[in-house]
């Protein structure tokens, strides 16, 4: 394992970006019980009150969004002209202004990643943009 993936492990941020899911039962057997390193849970979660954009979107609160995928990420910018534009508005123009924004269910998480040094930050957002 990549130091940089045991520190996202080690932290917590694969409880949500969970690093891999697995397909059912299907009778394409190439589609079936097969790995998908998508790094998330799709799954919904309170992420505080500085992700909570006041609307309620079916039986999502304000402040719940779904994990989104981490699987691209290093290619994102590509796609945007050269630039990130990360969470559910896209007000995060980098990989470490999105982790700041964690706050709700995420805030332990984010609060470890704080508490490494820098050089292991470094190496947990260089293993996010190689995924
Ligand atoms: C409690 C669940 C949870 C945990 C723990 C968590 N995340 Fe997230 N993450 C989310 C959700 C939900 C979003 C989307 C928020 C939004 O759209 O406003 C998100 C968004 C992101 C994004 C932006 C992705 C994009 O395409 O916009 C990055 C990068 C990210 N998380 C990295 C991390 C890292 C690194 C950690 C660990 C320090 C972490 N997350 C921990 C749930 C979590």
């Amino acid at each position: 394992m990549l130091a940089g993936e045991q520190l996202f492990v080690q932290v917590g941020c694969g409880k949500c970006h969970t690093p891999e899911l697995r397909t059912g039962d299907s009778p394409v057997a190439a589609l079936a019980d097969r790995p998908v390193r998508a790094y998330t849970d799709l799954l919904l979660h309170d992420m505080g009150p500085g992700l909570n954009d006041g609307y309620t979107e079916g039986s999502a609160q304000p402040a719940e969004w779904r994990t989104p995928p981490l699987w691209g990420l290093g290619l994102s910018p590509n796609s945007q002209g050269g630039s990130y534009f990360l969470l559910h508005d896209g007000r995060a123009r980098s990989i470490e202004a999105a982790i700041a924004q964690h706050g709700g269910e995420a805030t332990g998480s984010r609060d470890r990643y704080d508490r490494l040094s820098a050089a292991e930050q470094r190496q947990l957002v260089d293993f996010l943009k190689s995924l």
